[in-house]
């Protein structure tokens, strides 16, 4: 994390005594608290009915009013924080989460040190209290998130005020499972947190030799072992794909292992993320508008790190391998240039047609490597095409593969989280637009459906018995709208939740 965390805390049953400084209840559209406002008490149920009457909130989405309240009504508080949710049959988990990071925006703003939320009294519209315990947790946790490290002390916008303690109300019985799910979430977030960081960080501050590095740190910490295959073991294991797409740059490429065994004889999940840590197209060189956005590049790289960190911090008992090939894509005199041809590891002849198509040709070696671990399931997670940001925009990640029931699985786990996924068909006919003249296949398939032909492209590096997804997160990577409260601009860690969901839910 790069400050110091927001920290979270649970009562159960009768809040009245405790020490805060506001109250966080909710409204729905009409000016309808929540049911749990009656444990307020009289007085304090009689203010806030008598301002909402009065048409002082009309309980929409996102809106928010503070509203002092007199002393001596039974509370420790001076202030309530009414809270907006909307049409009480609207309620989502995803409003949840935004609310739990607009509620801490809201108190920071306010000079807010410890607010008592009472939302997860209540059940929302079949949303329990441990949902929204964990969705408003986990939003909280996310809209807290700043990369600021490079900001000089000076130049800093005006110091925030940072709400010191954000505590959850809960039924007296909800409070055990309630720990486990917040300690949980906490490092769910953590990984996320990692994730940004990795991925916000520019190009010169993150080389693939600096990602190695944070490979190996994670291993100090944490019971991960990491491997580093350098550039020189690359060669020697003829792994020509990464190799070429390094080859133009003065940092050289690796591949970083990670390997997480607690699950004893489960079954073996292999995550492939693609970290190229900066792409500007090579020779076949991109335009310059926004290629600074290419520093985000390596943020499937950087889900399966945020995602290694969390599933070890939670200690679940599971069997991954997490693989990161890592390289800059840059021209230069000793760059790969369009028409070269080039053996990846696995055998396969691969004609370059565009330098720029150069996550899957890293992809390639790696997805091989995977398969030296003989995983019963692999998942790769790349910001591959920009065709998949065309075909859907950031509301969703592309996702393909050769396995149904692993699709429907992680479909699931991504409406759950928040990270929504949307399927694209591999048609066996699409294969036919990577053929190549010189050699076996070629790094593009023209214009139409690119996101599918890069996937196809994958598909041949991938064996068929096994259970392989690929995700397309060129879209869904970073944003700068700022629109959603929980999702700061800049990266937004996906992947790591979407995994981590998946992980706790299936197991393997
Ligand atoms: N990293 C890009 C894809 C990308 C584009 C990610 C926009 C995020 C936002 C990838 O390496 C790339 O350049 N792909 C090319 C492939 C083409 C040459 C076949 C693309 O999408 O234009
Ligand atoms: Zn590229
Ligand atoms: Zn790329």
């Amino acid at each position: 994390m790069s400050e110091s965390q927001l920290k979270m805390d649970l009562v159960g049953g009768d809040f009245t005594s405790r020490e805060a400084d506001l109250l966080v209840i909710g409204v729905y559209q009409g000016g309808e608290p929540q049911a749990a406002l009656v444990r307020c008490g009289e007085e304090v149920e009689r203010e806030v009915r008598r301002a909402l009457k009065a048409g002082w909130m009309r309980g929409d989405v996102g809106e928010m009013l503070f509203l002092p309240i007199s002393v001596g009504n039974g509370l420790a508080v001076e202030r309530l924080l009414l809270a907006g949710l909307g049409k009480r049959d609207g309620v989502t988990l995803e409003g949840f989460r935004a609310l739990g990071a607009a509620v801490v925006k809201a108190c920071e703003r306010s000079a807010v040190n410890r607010a008592i939320s009472l939302l997860s009294l209540d059940s929302h519209q079949g949303i329990a209290p441990l949902e929204v315990l964990e969705t408003m947790a986990e939003g909280a946790w996310l809209g807290s998130y700043r990369y600021d490290r490079l900001q000089s002390q000076g130049k800093k916008e005006t110091p925030r005020h940072r709400l010191g303690r954000l505590v959850f109300v809960l039924p007296g019985e909800k409070i055990k499972p309630a720990r486990r799910i917040l300690a949980w979430v906490e490092r769910i977030a953590g990984g996320v947190a990692l994730a940004r960081d990795l991925a916000n960080t520019p190009g010169n501050l993150l080389t693939p030799e600096i990602l190695a590095k944070k490979g190996r740190e994670l291993a100090e910490r944490l019971p991960v072992k990491t491997t580093i295959l350098s550039a020189q073991v690359l060669a020697q294991k003829g792994m020509n794909g990464i190799l070429a797409v390094g080859q133009g740059s003065a940092n050289p490429p690796c591949m970083i292992v990670m390997e997480y065994r607690k699950g004893g004889d489960r079954p073996t999940l292999a995550v492939v993320g693609k970290a190229i840590t900066f792409d500007s197209g090579g020779i076949s060189l991109k335009p310059g508008a926004k290629m600074e956005e290419m520093k985000f590049d390596m943020s499937g790289g950087a889900a399966v790190f945020g995602f290694m960190q969390a599933i070890a911090e939670m200690k679940l008992p599971i069997n991954v391998v997490g693989i990161v090939p890592s390289a800059e894509n840059l021209p230069s005199g000793t760059a790969q240039r369009p028409g070269d041809v080039i053996k990846t590891a696995k055998g396969l002849y691969v004609e370059v047609i565009n330098t720029d198509a150069e996550g899957r040709l890293i992809l390639a070696d790696a997805l091989h490597h995977a398969a030296s671990f003989d995983p019963d399931v692999i998942i790769d997670l790349a910001t591959l095409t920009g065709a998949c940001v065309i075909a859907l925009g950031s509301q969703a990640s592309g996702l393909m593969g050769n396995n149904e029931p692993l699709q429907k699985r992680l479909r699931k786990a991504g409406e759950r989280c928040g990270e929504r996924l949307w399927p694209l068909p591999l048609f066996p006919e699409y294969q036919e637009q990577i053929k190549s003249v010189v050699a076996d296949i070629k790094n593009v398939g023209g214009r139409e459906a690119g996101t599918i032909t890069a996937a196809c492209f994958l598909s041949r590096f991938v064996d068929d018995s096994r259970a392989w997804a690929h995700l397309d997160i060129a879209g869904t990577a970073y944003d700068f709208s700022g629109t959603r409260p929980h999702m700061p601009k800049g990266a937004m860690g996906v992947g790591v939740r979407l995994l981590c969901r998946y992980a706790m839910t299936e197991r393997v």
